[in-house]
């Protein structure tokens, strides 16, 4: 089993966010998990310019890391999405990057998989990032299993206190990619995802037929 940490900061190694996303993946691999991270800042991400070539056969223009990120997703059996706050947000690393993703979300590629999130704050909106981050992973298909948000103060101290639920919940992950569990909560919200995004499959079915035939088998389009 794989498990993915997709990581927002600039900072790299040195984040506290990083830090607190390693705790789950540590979590994760104690529970008999392959973990990976991929610090956003790292890629060549090239923000999406809604040419909406990749409307037509899934295929992005721009020529840079995101294919290779995908293909690590696309073996990945869950993910660790982790964003410091930035205005009340998640930082412009990850968000030009998640806008890359937006082909994936409209034909969810990403369906079946299982996530979490976590964020970092210096005072506030680290509760609002964490529910935007799994907001996205349900986008995807994925279901989330919860996240942690932690406002430090500028304490880095006060994510070591964390490690305890940050392990529980990569344990937690690892454990629902085991049992596919699916709480009623999570189905009901990629129902209506999927009931949203039908309507791009349906009028592309002529142009993305292999996605149709997909949306038909997996019994999303009746
Ligand atoms: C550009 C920028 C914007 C920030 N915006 C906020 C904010 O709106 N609210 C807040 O409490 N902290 C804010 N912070 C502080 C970071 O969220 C905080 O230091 C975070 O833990 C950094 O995580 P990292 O070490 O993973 O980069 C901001 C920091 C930067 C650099």
């Amino acid at each position: 089993m794989k498990i993915l940490a997709i990581h927002g900061s600039p900072r790299t190694i040195h984040s506290t966010t990083r830090r607190l996303a390693c705790f789950v993946l540590e979590g994760a691999a104690d529970a008999g998990a392959e973990t990976e991270i991929i610090d956003l800042a790292d890629y060549r991400i090239i923000p999406c310019t809604a040419c909406e070539a990749c409307a037509i056969n899934g295929i992005c223009v721009n020529d840079d890391d995101v294919t290779a990120i995908m293909n690590r997703m696309k073996e990945a059996d869950a993910f660790v999405f982790g964003s410091p706050v930035y205005i009340d947000n998640i930082t412009g690393q990850m968000k030009i990057f998640f806008d890359r993703l937006a082909d994936a979300i409209h034909y969810q590629h990403y369906s079946g998989k299982y996530g979490c999130s976590v964020a970092t704050t210096a005072e506030s909106g680290s509760t609002e990032v964490v529910a935007y981050l799994n907001h996205v992973l349900n986008y995807l298909g994925v279901v989330s299993v919860g996240g942690i948000g932690i406002a430090t103060g500028g304490q880095l101290a006060k994510v070591e206190e964390y490690e305890p639920a940050a392990r529980a919940l990569g344990k937690k992950l690892v454990d629902a990619v085991r049992e596919g569990y699916i709480d009623p909560v999570q189905d009901a919200i990629l129902s209506d995802n999927r009931g949203y995004f039908k309507a791009i499959v349906e009028e592309s079915k002529d142009l993305r037929a292999d996605d149709y035939a997909r949306w038909v088998r997996m019994g999303w389009i009746k």
